[in-house]
């Protein structure tokens, strides 16, 4: 329960109330059926969602940058609630670089989005390298080619 409402606490910040798109038009698959995601596969999500966030930002589109940062949170929330492994204060603590980003976007404020962005991405890290994961290395986007916030050659250990 406790995570749960943590979790929920994220996922109602701010910036996601920015975009209550009708999601509870589309059904829920019965709980018999449902199909839980690879953890792998809704970070492989996020990561899209963080370059995109980016893109969108530095082209000054701050309408699609709202719905980016509103999909990148709901990654987020749905990688918390469903692998109760991953430390929900590791999530929580994305929170404030979250809400900066969103203050950021509802200013069209490039440079206050851009140092907001950067210290969402220590965010991802800080959480790979506590779960030994840090040879998983997001960056700043380089540009809009795939992986471009990915960085590839071997990490030094912390
Ligand atoms: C709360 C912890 C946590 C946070 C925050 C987090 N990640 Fe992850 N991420 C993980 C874990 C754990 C894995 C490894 C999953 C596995 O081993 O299957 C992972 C894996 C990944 C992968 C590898 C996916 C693949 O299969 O190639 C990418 C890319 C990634 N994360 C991107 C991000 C980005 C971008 C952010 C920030 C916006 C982020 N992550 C934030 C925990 C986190």
């Amino acid at each position: 329960m406790k995570r749960r409402a943590l979790v929920m606490a994220l996922l109602l910040s701010a910036a996601s109330t920015t975009l209550a798109i009708a999601q509870s038009d589309l059904k829920q698959p019965s709980s018999s059926d449902r199909y839980v995601p690879r953890l792998g596969d809704i970070m492989s999500a996020a990561q899209r969602q963080h370059q995109k966030l980016w893109l969108a930002a530095t082209a000054q589109n701050w309408e699609l940058a709202t719905y980016e940062l509103g999909q990148l949170e709901s990654s987020l929330a749905e990688a918390a609630m469903m692998y109760s492994g991953i430390p929900v204060s590791n999530v929580t603590t994305l929170k404030d670089p979250l809400q900066s980003v969103s203050d950021a976007i509802a200013a069209k404020d490039g440079r206050k989005f851009a140092k907001a962005y950067a210290s969402l991405t220590e965010g991802c890290n800080s959480c790979h390298t506590s779960m030994g994961r840090s040879f998983i290395a997001i960056r700043v986007p380089t540009g809009p080619q795939p992986f471009g916030n990915q960085l590839f050659p071997p990490q030094r250990k912390p």
